[in-house]
């Protein structure tokens, strides 16, 4: 059976200040004994100080992104080692921000997840179309891209350490969310694909929902039979919201 995993990407959000408040919420709220793996994903400046919070607790503490470099002159650049160092155990990979506003491509990205897992993080790959592409019917071949890319160069036999994010980009802060069906579905497709290929790694590898997930919404999509938790934005910033998302993954 999968373990869920609710993932909070704080993004570009926070202070010193802001985030005590929030982590002490969250862990007052958090219900012991929870079957939810919880990972807090911060701003790197705030990774340090985040994992002396969560330190006493079973929260996880990750990486927005990792550099696909091991070390050097990369100016404005975070390795994997880094992330290690400072108590990181998972790193996001791919984030349609990174892609999208960055333009990080499919080939770096696959060379970010290789990085990840060389220094012993557990990537968590976000894939997802566009609103475009999805009203043109590429939806699964849009994700099926953005998998290939990291399959040709990991093999399968990666996604034994490493988690999917489904986060469809018109559903991102737009609090327009996959229906649960809709995300099923391409939840489904992402698990056969890995399937095809090895599958005791396609039963046991997690594949998350990202966009617009909600104490409101959270307990649909999470009891739909190929979501494993999700990659909660917006919502992770409040304790008492983000704190019921948990609760509602188990
Ligand atoms: P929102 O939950 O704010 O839509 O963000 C989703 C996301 O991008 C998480 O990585």
């Amino acid at each position: 059976m999968r373990r869920p995993l609710v993932a909070g990407n704080w993004k570009m959000h926070g202070s010193r200040a802001d985030n005590a408040t929030l982590v002490h919420g969250l862990l007052d709220l958090l219900q012991p004994g929870a079957r939810a793996d919880v990972l807090l994903c911060p701003p790197f400046v705030y990774l340090w100080e985040t994992g002396r919070l969560v330190k006493d607790s079973d929260v996880a503490l990750g990486g927005q992104s990792v550099c696909a470099e091991a070390q050097g002159a990369f100016t404005g650049e975070v390795s994997g080692a880094m992330l290690r160092d400072v108590g990181c155990r998972y790193v996001l990979v791919g984030h349609s921000e990174r892609r999208q506003v960055y333009g990080e491509s499919d080939s770096l990205v696959a060379r970010k997840f290789v990085a990840a897992q060389a220094s012993g993080l557990v990537p968590v790959l976000c894939v997802g179309e566009t609103l475009d592409e999805r009203e043109a019917g590429r939806t699964s071949s849009v994700v099926d891209r953005q998998l290939d890319a990291v399959l040709a160069v990991t093999g399968v036999g990666a996604l034994g350490s490493a988690v999917i994010a489904y986060e469809p980009v018109w559903a991102i802060g737009t609090g327009r969310n996959a229906t649960p069906d809709q995300a099923q579905e391409v939840h489904e497709a992402i698990r056969a694909k890995v399937a095809a290929l090895d599958g005791t790694i396609a039963d046991s590898v997690r594949i998350l929902y990202g966009g617009s997930v909600k104490a409101s919404n959270a307990r649909e999509l999470f009891a739909m039979p190929d979501i494993d938790g999700g990659l909660v934005g917006g919502a992770s910033l409040k304790a008492d919201e983000f704190a019921q998302i948990c609760a509602a993954a188990g």
